[in-house]
């Protein structure tokens, strides 16, 4: 086959593979495959340029970085349409129809939640695309649009057409869009509309190609000249190739049209991407002149909107959190309420201006809903449930160091003046739960990013409040059920752990794992040592002045002892139980380590041994008890023979310690 006819083929055979993938939901080729013809394609397009065809689906990648977008003028103005919020207004709706005309029936559509586009096709091919705008002026937005996966970029007769759509983000590539944002510290889109619309209004494809943008095409432009009806229309759409909501309709009359609407809301809770209505249109085009049109809308159709759902809850407080770019927000505390799926305890609040503007008050009754379905969010206050509720005033100073916040001229937000603030720097909440400190399995680096991020962990005690949020955690983006009680399950764990691994952990200068365990020998528990003085600590061998400064230094600041009183509340230890070893034989024992242990890590014996009483020492001596020697053990193990000193091996340490470790 020459190069000419194989480009063509290949050409035909990935659109088709486009088609039955991501229009008809019935894939026909393995992705293998695809992508040994994509490449293939690329290739040879590349070495021959003069033969790639007008409907090459390598245009699908993006690759093109614009300086900004052309405008375009509709020929035929973009309208939007009227709303209609319960029964009586959509039979209201049909009453005025009904004096208009006579003999019509109804289509029902659902109304994406996303950004329309207007698309145009030469013969058949792909042309332009252009948003919405102000209706007659739109963007182009062509290269962007070329790049979603369903856009036929030819179909399957040779016309002339203008198309509108909706552009929408599924939730699946929502989450993974915030959960990248997230990562790369960058603000989430708050729902999927916005994300549609921030990614269509991108200037580099490339990004856009990534974001797995989806379409629906529900109107043609000039219809009567190709068809007679909506329903028509919407299969002559699905013939054409485009990629039409299946969820339609043809309803007879009014009643009907009732029926349906209800149907359509128990319906879009199980779809993958937003809702936020139904679309109801005369079916009959013959009918829409007499029917006729305002300035903005026509009169034969109209939007039935769902109820998003609102409840009602208290507003218990106002907490704020900082983000690591040291933003300050304000959190609403809720009395936990159950709101579209899920038990709701925080909701955003935004900034300072938004609670002024809506005069919200700690102790008001406010309404509550899901903005997108997914961040919860506080829409107004009930303000004849309010009693004597004080208004509310920002703070100044830092909720987590106490320096003062700033705000700069023309932004809403708060920011703490304090650039070592531990709000933002999260370090000291990693090394706490890491595995030499509090040893929290799977509140690792990265989830501790994470959850800082959203507002759950500014200090050290947020880890310890974490299952308040539970139902919350679970919506996170690779959070899950499974990951989030295993994390509160180490979390609870993590409270017994050792009093030495707590002093290390709340990460007091020079404090280190050493000198955490001589500390905790000394002064067995939180309250004796936050009452030493630097010439008791100096008492301690292993002290000098700078560490004894720095302790003395840690438990005079009234934020750290807030938090240690925080910690104690919530159940931590912090004491230094020293009741079991006593009945050990290592207790009061030195023991020496040597040769390589399988069983155990050098630390983990360690630890054991002193939890046990005993003492490890580094080298052999009169002193010494006795040595556990593990595989190849050399000078230590000779001098212990030679000093008559007992010697036992990994397992004999293992049968000592049974039940103990
Ligand atoms: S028809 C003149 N059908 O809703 C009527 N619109 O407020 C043009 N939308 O701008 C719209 N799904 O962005 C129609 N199945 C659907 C729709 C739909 C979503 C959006 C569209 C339009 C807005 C109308």
């Amino acid at each position: 086959m020459d190069i000419k006819s194989r480009i063509k083929t290949l050409t035909e055979l990935i659109n088709q593979a486009n088609i039955d993938y991501h229009t008809k939901d019935q894939p026909t080729m393995s992705d293998y495959q695809y992508d040994q013809y994509l490449k293939e394609l690329r290739e040879l397009e590349e070495a021959y340029p003069e033969y790639k065809e007008a409907d090459s689906p390598t245009e699908k990648i993006g690759g093109l970085v614009l300086d900004g977008f052309e405008k375009v003028t509709h020929q035929v103005p973009m309208m939007s349409l009227s709303n209609v919020f319960n029964e009586d207004e959509l039979r209201a709706f049909d009453d005025k129809v009904r004096k208009a005309t006579t003999s019509y029936t109804y289509t029902t559509e659902l109304k994406i939640d996303g950004l329309a586009v207007s698309l145009l096709y030469e013969k058949g091919l792909f042309k332009r695309a252009a948003t919405r705008g102000n209706g007659v002026v739109g963007e182009d937005v062509t290269q962007n649009v070329k790049t979603i996966k369903s856009l036929p970029l030819r179909l399957s007769e040779a016309i002339d057409l203008e198309v509108r759509g909706e552009i929408y983000m599924p939730h699946k590539s929502f989450k993974q869009v915030n959960e990248e944002r997230m990562s790369e510290g960058e603000a989430l889109f708050a729902n999927p509309r916005n994300a549609a619309a921030g990614t269509i209004r991108q200037l580099d494809s490339t990004v856009v190609a990534k974001r797995n943008l989806d379409l629906f095409i529900y109107t043609i432009v000039h219809a009567s000249n190709h068809v007679n009806t909506q329903k028509e229309a919407l299969e002559y759409l699905t013939k054409l190739g485009f990629k039409v909501n299946p969820h339609y309709a043809h309803v007879a009359n009014i009643d009907d049209l009732v029926k349906q609407v209800s149907l359509y809301d128990a319906l879009r809770k199980s779809l993958n991407y937003d809702t936020d209505g139904v679309v109801i249109k005369v079916n009959e085009f013959s009918r829409y002149e007499t029917i006729g049109y305002t300035a903005k809308f026509p009169k034969w159709a109209t939007a039935y909107k769902f109820q998003a759902e609102q409840v009602e809850t208290v507003l218990k407080d106002i907490t704020f959190q900082i983000g690591r770019t040291g933003v300050v927000t304000p959190v609403a505390e809720l009395e936990p309420v159950f709101v579209s799926g899920t038990t709701v305890a925080r909701a955003t609040l935004h900034n300072e201006d938004y609670i002024l503007d809506k005069d919200i008050r700690i102790g008001d009754t406010v309404v509550v809903h899901k903005a997108g379905e997914i961040i919860p969010e506080v829409l107004h206050v009930l303000k004849d449930k309010r009693t004597d509720q004080i208004p509310f005033s920002m703070i100044d100073t830092c909720p987590v160091c106490g320096q003062p916040l700033v705000r700069h001229e023309g932004e809403a937000d708060y920011y703490c003046s304090n650039l070592e603030c531990p709000g933002r720097n999260i370090n000291s909440l990693i090394h706490f739960a890491s595995r030499v400190a509090m040893d929290i399995d799977t509140l690792g680096e990265k989830v501790v990013e994470m959850l800082h991020e959203l507002g759950y962990l500014n200090t050290i005690a947020d880890i310890y409040r974490l299952h308040m949020y539970r139902d919350e955690l679970k919506e996170i983006p690779g959070f899950g059920d499974k990951k989030v009680e295993k994390l509160l399950l180490a979390i609870e764990a993590s409270k017994t752990q050792t009093f030495d691994r707590l002093l290390f952990g709340l990460g007091i200068k020079h404090v280190g794992a050493k000198v955490a365990k001589t500390l905790i020998k000394h002064y067995p528990s939180m309250d004796l040592l936050s009452q030493a003085t630097i010439e008791d600590l100096l008492h301690i061998p292993e002290i000098g002045e700078m560490i004894a400064l720095s302790i003395v230094h840690y438990f005079a600041d009234s934020k750290k002892r807030e938090l240690i009183e925080e910690l104690k509340q919530l159940g931590l230890n912090m004491t230094h139980q020293v009741a079991e070893a006593v009945s050990h034989e290592f207790n009061g024992k030195t023991i020496v380590l040597t040769g390589k242990l399988n069983l155990f890590s050098r630390d983990q014996a360690t630890e054991i041994i002193e939890k046990l009483g005993g003492k490890v020492a580094s080298s052999v001596s009169s002193k010494t008890d006795f040595v556990v020697a593990g595989e190849d053990a050399g000078s230590k193990l000779k001098k212990a023979n030679e000093l008559g000193i007992p010697v036992i091996d990994e397992l004999a340490f293992k049968e000592k310690i049974n039940g103990y470790n």
